[in-house]
């Protein structure tokens, strides 16, 4: 009897069924131009998002308590420039260009996180940067590591080591705070009253609101749906604020026993999306701080762009 022919994948099936194998994609394979749509939407969000992450903690490094602190913040700020130069050289492989895409923040057309777009009005605020929004960053960023894109997952390695130490530094400052004077472990409170919800907005939208988690966790560059990650910082979260003694903003919240997870209330979504849309409390500084540095720092590209031809003239004579 003969056997009939299956029929050959066609190259979008061929590319599915790769993913579905967990076959990291690299730059040179073939990818559905959607896959590299999104790929350069979410990767260069994603940088954007960590060189505008540096400035509201830069605004404390003139001001830390001491010298260790200083340093500390630092290099915590100065990592994060470097994870922004990871991801926009990720998202350089699928094609994006670099000044296309700072051109795109400078303009307001991109977007970055929206958590950035609040102001940082004590030094409590920093340990509520680094417990809270790094603490988010890295449930966002560990399933990351994992994603279907291999330049991403690999930047992301070196990135999660990083947000670690980011994560423990911020929860000293809060716990050194709850340990100190009352006015200090009031402090702590007032920001974690300030930062608790926009950080579950750094999730982003509900999963029945996200037009992108579907398709992405298809191709698995998620992993995990918004509303799975923002369910995994609450429960991971809580137990953190109880041990420091402080109440988290939201008479919702309740221990499930049946789910084994914690009921909480609902995001202010309408602030979400006015804060996506540009018009949060910061919004207009952190574009304004960007587009300064990227024209200051314009002799540096400058120099550094002369210094590489003059060598290339060089080699190329030499060779
Ligand atoms: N702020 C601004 N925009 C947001 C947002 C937020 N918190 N959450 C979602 N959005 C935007 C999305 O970009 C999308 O708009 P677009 O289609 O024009 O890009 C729209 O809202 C709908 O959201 P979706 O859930 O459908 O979009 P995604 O599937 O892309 O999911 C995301 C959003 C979870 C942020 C995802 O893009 C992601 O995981 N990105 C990588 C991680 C990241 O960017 N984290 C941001 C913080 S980085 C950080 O904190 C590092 C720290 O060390 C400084």
């Amino acid at each position: 009897m003969e056997t009939l022919e299956k029929p050959a994948l066609t190259q979008e099936e061929q590319f599915q069924a790769r993913i579905d194998a967990d076959v990291r994609i690299e730059p040179k394979d073939w990818m559905p131009d959607a896959y590299r749509k999104t790929l350069i939407r979410q990767i260069s969000q994603h940088a954007h998002s960590e060189l505008v992450g540096m400035l509201p903690e830069g605004n404390w490094i003139t001001r830390a308590p001491s010298l260790k602190r200083k340093s500390i913040l630092l290099s915590k700020v100065q990592d994060e420039a470097g994870h922004g130069l990871y991801l926009y050289s990720a998202a350089e492989t699928l094609g994006a260009s670099r000044d296309q895409m700072l051109a795109d923040l400078h303009s307001g057309k991109a977007k970055y996180s929206s958590i950035f777009n609040y102001p940082t009005l004590s030094w409590a605020d920093m340990g509520c940067v680094g417990w809270l929004v790094d603490g988010a960053a890295i449930l966002n960023q560990v399933p990351l590591c994992r994603t279907s894109y291999g330049p991403y997952a690999r930047a992301m390695v070196r990135v999660c080591k990083e947000e670690s130490f980011h994560q423990r530094q911020g929860f000293e400052v809060m716990q050194t705070l709850c340990e100190g004077a009352p006015a200090q472990k009031e402090m702590a409170q007032e920001a974690l009253n300030r930062w608790w919800w926009p950080t579950l907005m750094m999730f982003g939208p509900k999963d029945s609101e996200s037009p992108n988690t579907e398709q992405s966790m298809k191709w698995r560059i998620k992993r995990f749906t918004n509303d799975e990650l923002r369910q995994k910082f609450v429960d991971m979260m809580v137990p953190q604020a109880e041990f420091l003694g402080l109440t988290v903003p939201d008479p919702a919240l309740k221990w499930n026993e049946e789910r084994k997870a914690y009921d909480f209330g609902e995001v202010n979504w309408e602030e979400f999306w006015q804060v996506v849309k540009g018009n949060g409390l910061c919004n207009a500084d952190r574009l304004q701080a960007r587009v300064q540095a990227h024209e200051e720092g314009a002799w540096v590209r400058e120099a550094a762009n002369a210094h590489a031809a003059k060598r290339k003239a060089r080699e190329g004579v030499g060779a």
